[in-house]
């Protein structure tokens, strides 16, 4: 049996299309436009394509976008001056400093020093801990938008096997943390996992997030699971693939997601979800 395609696309466009028409009604009732401030630092090519990206969806949905685009060497104390300045500027919502950033600078403390109700990633310790406790403010992007893909596509996690390969901040952690809140069982894979492939395949639910292309075989994953890749890896030949052996995984899954067209577009969409989110409550402040 082939899998059916999750189409990652097809429903950021249509949540973005919501938060379009919630900027109108806040527009109508007289409330600010949201804005978000996006920091690139240096120029590693993907970043700039995602900070672009980004930019892009921003006009879309007729949000305000701020862009500073800083040089490679970029000292720490520079750059922690530019997020107090956003933090502190009452036009600006949520600020967004994409990653990786050069070594120079510790992505940690700057993260530590973004507001967490203008922490439009997630990423503050204070949000991952409020995640944590089930009380989430900023959620994640990427992983928020793995679960607005299984909610629409009706896939409900409780009771389910959730298998979680890769423990990055960014993916796999509040993956985890995603799953669990929706009350599956949880297992999280990484480098030092024994037995990857039984792991995998005891599966109902697998995500990916490890960036290495065709990672998890097709032959791991249990027939009808759920197969969720946040992987975006370009091969020599030009051609995007995702972190799972995709033409074999497909004949096995029930559902599964494209590279691209899957994962990728939810990441932008639920970025400007929780833009609207920080200025939502940036109204009550
Ligand atoms: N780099 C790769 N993914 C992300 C993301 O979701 N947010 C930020 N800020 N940087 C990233």
């Amino acid at each position: 049996m082939t899998a059916q395609l999750i189409n990652g696309k097809e429903v950021s466009q249509q949540r973005l299309q919501i938060v379009a028409e919630k900027v109108t009604e806040r527009q109508a009732k007289g409330l600010r436009t949201p804005a978000l401030a996006v920091i690139l630092v240096g120029n590693d090519p993907a970043s700039a394509v995602y900070v672009r990206n980004k930019k892009i969806a921003c006009e879309k949905v007729g949000f305000k976008s701020l862009s500073y685009e800083l040089p490679a060497d970029t000292s720490q104390e520079t750059l922690l001056k530019l997020v107090d300045e956003l933090n502190a500027n009452p036009e600006v919502d949520g600020i967004l400093v994409q990653l990786p950033l050069p070594k120079q600078i510790d992505s940690q403390v700057i993260l530590e020093r973004i507001l967490p109700h203008k922490d439009v990633d997630g990423f503050h310790p204070y949000n991952v801990g409020r995640l944590v406790v089930k009380m989430p403010l900023m959620r994640p992007c990427t992983p928020k938008g793995v679960m607005t893909l299984l909610e629409t596509y009706g896939i409900n996690p409780e009771g389910k096997k959730a298998v979680v390969v890769g423990a990055s901040n960014i993916v796999g952690r509040p993956q985890m943390l995603e799953l669990l809140l929706a009350r599956a069982t949880v297992t999280i894979c990484h480098s030092k996992t024994k037995n990857l492939a039984e792991e995998v395949s005891a599966a109902d639910i697998v995500v990916v997030g490890v960036g290495i292309p065709n990672f998890v075989k097709g032959e791991w994953i249990k027939p009808g699971a759920v197969v969720i890749d946040v992987g975006i890896n370009r091969l020599p030949d030009g051609k995007l693939c995702g972190d799972v052996e995709f033409d074999v995984a497909k004949e096995r899954a029930s559902m599964i997601t494209p590279v691209p067209g899957g994962v990728g577009p939810m990441t932008i969409a639920t970025l400007l979800e929780n833009t609207l989110h920080a200025a939502e409550l940036h109204d009550h402040v």
